[in-house]
C-alpha cells in the first residue's frame, strides 16, 4: 500500500523552489567543552529531565565531523542547509571560526547556508523573562552577520518561540525547566521583540532575506459543542496566532496584549518589522476539547488540570513512534488558512521543518510521511499559496531534547556509540525526488 502510493510521480514544483534539510546546534554539535554552557547543559545535568538520562555533550559530534555532514548534504543534492549557530559558542573565544569554516565548506559544495540565530540553547547568564535579553539577541545577530553575512543565503531569527515558551517556561519539560503556566507569557513577548530587533540589526549589518521559523498546526475542535469549540479557539490563539498575528498584522489576538510586559504598542511596531519570508515548522494538527478538570498525559506531556483546554487523540490515523498523528492534508489546510487570514500581508512561505520519528534504516514509514506531506504542500502551491521551499527535519538522528536519543528523525542514521552515519532508505528516496525536480 505504502509502496504503491509513493510510485505515483511527484508533481513538479515551481522553478527555483528551495529544497533543504534542517538541524540545530545543540542537537548535533557536541564538543560542549569548547564553548560556554547553555541552559540546556544545565537542564540535562539535572536527574530525571531527559528520558534516557543522556546529554548533548557529544551528540552527533558534528563540531568535529562537519566534513562528513557536508558530504552527506552534497550527496543528497539539497539546495540549502538550515543549521543554527549556538549563541554560547558564538560568545566563546574563536567560536565563530567553526561556523566560518562550515559556511565555506557548504558554499564549496554548492549548498546554500540558511542560518538560525537561536534554537533554544540560551547562554546560562541570560533569561527570556528579562527584557534586556531581546537587545542582547540583536547584538548577537549583528556579530554573526558581520562575520558570515557575505555568504549566508537566508537568516532565521528564532526557532519556535511558541514551543520554547510553552515547553521551557510554562510546562517546564524543556530548559530552563520553569513551570510558570500563564506567567510565562512575557517570555513570548521578549522573544518576539528580540525577533524584531534582530531583523533591524541584520539589515543594518547589510544582511537580507530574513525570516523566522514558527511552529504551526491546525487546531481541530473535539466536537461541535460550544465548549469544545471555545477551548479549541483558545488553544489556537495561544499556540498559533499569538506568534503570527504580531509579526504579520502588528497586534496580539484580543485579550493577550494586556498580559504582556512593557510598552506593548511601541514594541509591536518593532515586532512587525517586515520580513522577507515566513517560515513554518509543521508536524501534526491538534484535536482540542473542553477541560475535564483533571491532569492529562498527552504526547509525553503532563498537562495541568487548570488549563482551559485538553488535548485529545486524533483517532483512525497512523502515528509516528513519537505518537504524533500523520495527517498530510492538514498541511494544505494550514497553508490555505494562513493565506485566508493574512492575505497580502503574508510574505512568501518556507516550510522550515517537517518530518517524523521512526526507528530503523529501511524507513518506509518516513518515505510515506514525506511523500504525503510534499504532495500536500504541492496542493497548497496549486491553490495559490506562495510557498518557496521545503526543509526536512532532520539531516541525521540527533539529540531530541527531553526525549534524548530515543527519537530518530534523521534521513541518516547515527550510531551514537561509534558516531558512524548511515544513510537510510529515505535519504536515497529524497535524493531521487530532488533529481527528478531539476
Ligand atoms: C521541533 C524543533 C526541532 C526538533 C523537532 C522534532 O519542534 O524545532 O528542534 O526537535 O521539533
Amino acid at each position: 500500500m505504502i509502496r504503491r502510493m509513493v510510485t505515483n510521480p511527484m508533481p513538479q514544483f515551481p522553478a527555483g523552489f528551495l529544497w533543504g534539510v534542517s538541524t540545530s546546534a545543540h542537537q548535533i554539535e557536541g564538543a560542549a567543552d569548547t564553548r560556554e554552557p547553555s541552559v540546556w547543559d544545565v537542564f540535562t545535568a539535572e536527574p530525571g529531565r531527559v528520558k534516557d538520562g543522556s546529554t548533548a555533550a557529544v551528540a552527533c559530534d558534528s563540531y568535529h565531523r562537519s566534513h562528513e555532514d557536508v558530504a552527506l548534504l552534497a550527496g543528497l543534492g539539497v539546495d540549502a542547509y538550515r543549521f543554527s549557530v549556538s549563541w554560547p559558542r558564538v560568545a566563546s573565544p574563536g567560536g565563530l571560526d567553526f561556523y566560518d569554516r562550515l559556511v565555506d565548506a557548504l558554499c564549496a559544495a554548492g549548498v546554500r547556508p540558511v542560518v538560525t540565530l537561536f534554537h533554544w540553547d540560551l547562554p546560562v547568564a541570560l533569561d527570556w523573562l528579562e527584557r534586556d535579553t531581546a537587545s542582547r539577541f540583536a547584538d548577537h545577530a549583528c556579530v554573526v552577520a558581520e562575520r558570515l553575512g557575505d555568504r549566508v543565503a537566508k537568516w532565521i531569527t528564532l526557532n519556535e518561540p511558541a514551543e520554547h515558551t510553552l515547553l521551557g517556561h510554562a510546562l517546564g519539560v524543556h530548559a530552563p525547566g520553569r513551570r510558570l503556566m500563564f506567567d510565562a507569557l512575557p517570555v513570548a513577548h521578549h522573544q518576539l521583540l528580540a525577533h524584531g530587533l534582530a531583523v533591524r540589526a541584520l539589515r543594518a549589518a547589510g544582511a537580507g532575506d530574513i525570516g523566522i521559523a514558527n511552529s504551526h498546526g491546525p487546531t481541530w475542535a473535539a466536537s461541535e459543542s460550544p465548549e469544545d469549540r471555545e477551548a479549541a479557539e483558545f488553544y489556537d490563539l495561544l499556540l498559533n496566532r499569538l506568534f503570527s498575528d504580531p509579526l504579520l498584522i502588528g497586534r496580539y489576538p484580543e485579550g493577550f496584549g494586556e498580559l504582556m510586559p512593557g510598552d506593548v504598542e511601541a514594541d509591536l511596531k518593532v515586532i512587525a518589522e517586515p520580513i522577507d519570508w515566513y517560515g513554518i515548522n509543521y508536524y501534526a494538527p491538534t484535536r482540542v476539547g473542553a477541560p475535564h478538570g483533571a491532569e492529562i498525559e498527552f504526547g509525553g506531556l503532563s498537562l495541568p488540570a487548570e488549563l482551559p483546554f485538553t488535548v485529545r487523540e486524533i483517532e483512525d490515523r497512523p502515528v509516528t513512534d513519537f505518537g504524533w498523528p500523520v495527517v498530510p492534508e492538514a498541511l494544505t489546510e494550514l497553508l490555505a488558512g494562513f493565506r485566508e487570514r493574512y492575505g497580502d500581508r503574508l510574505p512568501p512561505v518556507l516550510i522550515t521543518e517537517n518530518g517524523c520519528s521512526y526507528q530503523g534504516v529501511d524507513d518506509q514509514e518516513r518515505i510515506a510521511y514525506l511523500d504525503g506531506h510534499i504532495r500536500a504542500l504541492h496542493r497548497a502551491v496549486e491553490a495559490g499559496v506562495d510557498v518557496r521551499g521545503y526543509f526536512v527535519w532532520s539531516l541525521l538522528d540527533n539529540f531530541e531534547w527531553a526525549e534524548g536519543y530515543t527519537r530518530r528523525f534523521g534521513l541518516v542514521h547515527t550510531d551514537f556509540e561509534t558516531l558512524e552515519r548511515t544513510p537510510k532508505a529515505s535519504y536515497a528516496w529524497l535524493r531521487d525526488l530532488l533529481r527528478a525536480q531539476r
